[in-house]
């Protein structure tokens, strides 16, 4: 069984697929990790990520670096949606999610283009949205545990920034896949997101 699990920035997409993957004994990957690896490695290298050629090499980032704690930064996430927009980085790490995804037993695998791109045979198929609005304060509430300070506003900007950019690019654009389920989590608890999810799934199944 393939679960995709697709959706924008903080939608509550890698909860949800975490808790699938612990309540169906899954393996799980979590593709934007590898994007943001890229994106990390780019500025380790002094590159530009918006240059193809520069972004391209980066995707030959060492293993290691999938544990470094500055992949988790807002700096990074942003890094990781410009490199994801050339083509040539998606193919690059094509291989790797779609070994991940076809593994004899399943998987549970959570990104933007998952249901669409990586697996378009996932049995079930998720797309985790919620408003910008209900995205920037659960962001804002994350940062603050973590003792960063930063305004409602400026995050909610660089939300939507982070959308313009993951929808309006020509490969692979953040869309839900036509027979995807719509899980809207704006005013729903990490609970009720999840207990929604395994009950899309049963239904699917
Ligand atoms: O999900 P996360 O915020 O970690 O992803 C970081 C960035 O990586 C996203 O903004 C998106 O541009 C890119 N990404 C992607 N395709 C995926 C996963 C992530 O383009 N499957």
């Amino acid at each position: 069984m393939i679960i995709a699990v697709d959706g924008p920035t903080a939608s509550g997409k890698g909860t949800i697929a975490r808790a699938l993957a612990a309540h169906y004994r899954l393996p799980h990957l979590d593709t934007g990790l590898l994007y943001r690896a890229v994106g990390r490695q780019v500025f380790l290298d002094g590159g530009n990520p918006d240059d193809p050629v520069d972004a391209l090499a980066a995707t030959s980032f060492p293993e290691a670096l999938l544990a470094d704690p500055h992949l988790r930064s807002e700096e990074t996430g942003g890094l990781a949606s410009r490199v994801s927009i050339h083509p040539t980085v998606r193919q690059a790490l094509f291989e790797r999610q779609r070994t991940f995804a076809t593994q004899p037993g399943g998987a549970v695998l959570d990104g933007r283009d998952i249901g669409t791109v990586i697996a378009p045979e996932a049995q079930v198929k998720l797309f985790v949205t919620a408003s910008v609005e209900a995205r920037a304060e659960r962001r804002w509430r994350e940062m603050h545990e973590r003792g960063i300070t930063a305004s409602l506003e400026a995050i909610a900007e660089d939300l939507r920034r982070r959308d313009a950019r993951d929808t309006e690019r020509k490969d692979a654009p953040l869309r839900a896949a036509p027979d995807a389920w719509v899980l809207d989590t704006s005013t729903l608890s990490r609970d009720q997101a999840v207990a929604a999810a395994i009950g899309a799934v049963e239904e699917a199944l």
